[in-house]
């Protein structure tokens, strides 16, 4: 499904991705743990097309073709989607309208939902996140709190229902109730057509949605990849022993 090597990227030539490798299988949910400025953020935007890195070196073929090649709207018709870590404001737009762009760009000129079924789908997905009926009339982020935000990103990914799913820290800034609601957003998605990766600094997001593989990023690449337990040793011990074991396999 996303097939990941040796991939390279940098901003205003500062490497910042140095030889990332990561498959994901169609079905599957990953999570992606690592100290600050490791590059987890730099690699899900790249995935989406930020076109602010320029990509050196590797590849990224996703359901077959060549993720790199493609502009950022094109991913995102084939069903790439970004849960943003910092998600921006859009003042004077509001949230129903900036999402039935967003669905129907992504459906294509001939099979735009008709307005009525947009707002129909639209209250379904309110409801399923607990946000209230008049949510749509917001401006985009506009005054929002940090976690309101990030709901606002799982809103847009339960209507636009794409194939993988990138989610950065989408639960920092949520409360316990807000992030069970999420987490339950996210296991309802999870499909066997479907990957989802999600970079997280949390255990407990890790408990709810139960990935099947963690991986560790240190410094631009994936150091280490096992279970949900190096999750919890991580959780428990921090990133110490990972960075040992790094500097020990350099030497
Ligand atoms: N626009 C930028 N200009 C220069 N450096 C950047 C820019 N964006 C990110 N970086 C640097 O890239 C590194 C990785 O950042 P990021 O991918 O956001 O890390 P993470 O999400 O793991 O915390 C950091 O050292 C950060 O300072
Ligand atoms: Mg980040």
């Amino acid at each position: 499904m996303l097939k990941i090597e040796g991939l390279r990227a940098s901003i205003e030539d500062k490497e910042i991705l140095r030889g990332v490798d990561l498959e994901i299988p169609a079905g599957a949910v990953h999570g992606i743990m690592g100290p600050n400025g490791s590059g987890k953020s730099t690699l899900v935007k790249v995935l989406a097309g930020d076109p602010a890195y320029t990509v050196t070196e590797g590849s990224v073929s996703y359901k077959g073709m060549d993720l790199l090649e493609m502009e950022p709207d094109e991913r995102a018709r084939s069903g790439v989607f970004l849960a943003f870590q910092y998600p921006m404001e859009i003042p004077g737009v509001s949230i129903a309208n900036f999402l039935r762009a967003a669905v129907n760009s992504i459906r294509g000129p001939e099979n735009e939902l008709p307005t009525f079924q947009f707002y129909a789908l639209l209250q379904d997905k309110l409801r399923e996140l607990q946000l209230d009926e008049f949510w749509g009339n917001r401006y985009v982020n506009e005054g929002f709190s940090g976690g309101e935000k990030k709901r606002n990103e799982i809103l847009q990914m339960l209507l636009l229902e794409p194939g993988l799913c990138l989610l950065d820290e989408t639960d920092s800034g949520l409360d316990v109730d807000a992030l069970k609601i999420v987490s339950d957003g996210v296991n309802r998605m999870r499909s066997p057509e479907r990957s989802m990766l999600i970079v997280t600094h949390y255990m407990r997001l890790l408990d709810y949605i139960a990935p099947d593989r963690c991986h560790i990023m240190l410094d631009g690449r994936i150091v280490q990849s096992g279970d949900i337990e190096l999750a919890r040793r991580i959780d428990s011990e921090g990133y110490e022993f990972i960075r040992t074991g790094v500097a020990e396999t350099n030497v």
